[in-house]
């Protein structure tokens, strides 16, 4: 209807988008194909011969529910079916024809600007080289600019669940790359990995220019220790973000703590239904909406939570949360506001 148009119409910023959770069941196989892979999905090694195959396994990856915080009996947890993708990821041309992918389907929800994060050691833990990921995701940034006029800046994120060593080698590994890359990003599985692990390796980030963010997810056990920490060991402050950490609107103390420091957040409705009960979210989101926090929506790995992409995000918590239309112009505003690229930019994008 007429109100859909206007969120549809609304100029968007994306800035808690996995790169790599936007690998389509085609794309693929498509990539499968072409490196001449055998598509081998979950841990029983099944082998996929075709792709309606492939699909109707991303269907049961999808209503599975979890992020493999708190299902470990389960046969296929979510990071098994999001790592399981990086396989086919190979090439240069693969990783450019990925992003391609997301940056022209987000270009017909009239997203101007993003900050997609990645996961480099994913990527080199399979011998893929840096110059094949960054020269794919080069070649994007640039076309997606000229063709599609979305600017776009790359977020890099450590894998929470591999060591402060291995992150550490990995932002030297990023910086001949630095012109592509705004932020630093913590990410992966949260549970008992917590922020200040990586204290040192954000704190050389923050000083040598790069913003930060890192993940504090919605049902950690943890998650209130989490969010406090990201601003007392990683030094998150007004210049940075918290990806999730939802969790707050459960604490005055931390409401207060991210209002006064200006902190802002990313907010991924979709993601959240997978695995925690409507009324834990919604309210939720509308607290931290009424307690005047800046937070946007995004869609964090839209083809593996029901192909759910950030218009389908702003429209389900304008639905859920009963915001209004202006409500939802001030929430498309506070992701201009709070992202990192600069400030004509962002005017232009205001
Ligand atoms: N990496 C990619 N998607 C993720 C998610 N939903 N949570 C934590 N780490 C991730
Ligand atoms: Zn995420």
């Amino acid at each position: 209807d007429s109100k859909d148009k206007f969120i549809l119409d609304l100029p968007k910023v994306e800035l808690h988008v996995h790169i790599e959770g936007t690998l389509t069941p085609e794309l693929r196989w498509k990539f499968a194909q072409r490196n001449g892979q055998a598509l081998k999905l979950d841990r029983t090694g099944t082998v996929y011969h075709s792709l309606e195959q492939l699909k109707a396994s991303h269907n049961i990856i999808q209503s599975r529910p979890g992020h493999g915080i708190d299902n470990a009996e389960e046969s296929f947890t979510f990071f098994e079916a999001y790592y399981g993708g990086f396989d086919v990821l190979v090439t240069q041309q693969d990783f450019n024809e990925l992003a391609m992918h997301y940056f022209e389907r987000v270009a017909a929800m009239n997203v101007r600007y993003c900050g997609p994060f990645f996961d480099p050691q994913g990527h080199t833990r399979r011998g893929v080289t840096w110059d094949t990921m960054m020269g794919g995701f080069r070649a994007t940034q640039e076309a997606a600019e000229r063709n599609l006029g979305i600017k776009s800046s790359w977020i890099m994120c450590f894998l929470r669940d591999l060591t402060p060593e291995s992150a550490m080698e990995h932002y030297q590994a990023m910086l001949p790359y630095r012109d592509m890359v705004i932020g630093i990003g913590l990410d992966s599985d949260e549970n008992d990995r917590a922020p200040s692990l990586f204290a040192d390796v954000f704190a050389l980030a923050r000083e040598t220019g790069f913003r930060i963010t890192a993940h504090c997810d919605v049902g950690n056990k943890d998650t209130h220790n989490h969010i406090h920490q990201v601003v007392s060991a990683l030094g998150v402050s007004e210049a940075h973000c918290i990806d999730h950490g939802l969790n707050a609107a459960q604490s005055p103390d931390l409401l207060r703590l991210i209002k006064e420091k200006g902190i802002s957040m990313t907010i991924i409705p979709w993601g959240y239904l997978r695995h925690e009960p409507v009324d834990e979210i919604f309210p939720r989101i509308r607290a931290l909406y009424d307690a005047g926090i800046c937070f946007s929506i995004a869609s964090d790995d839209p083809t593996y939570m029901e192909d759910t992409w950030i218009l389908h995000d702003m429209l389900l918590v304008k639905k859920m949360c009963a915001l209004s239309t202006a409500d939802m112009a001030t929430l498309a505003r506070n992701a201009a506001e709070m992202c990192w690229a600069p400030e004509t930019v962002r005017t232009e994008i205001l």
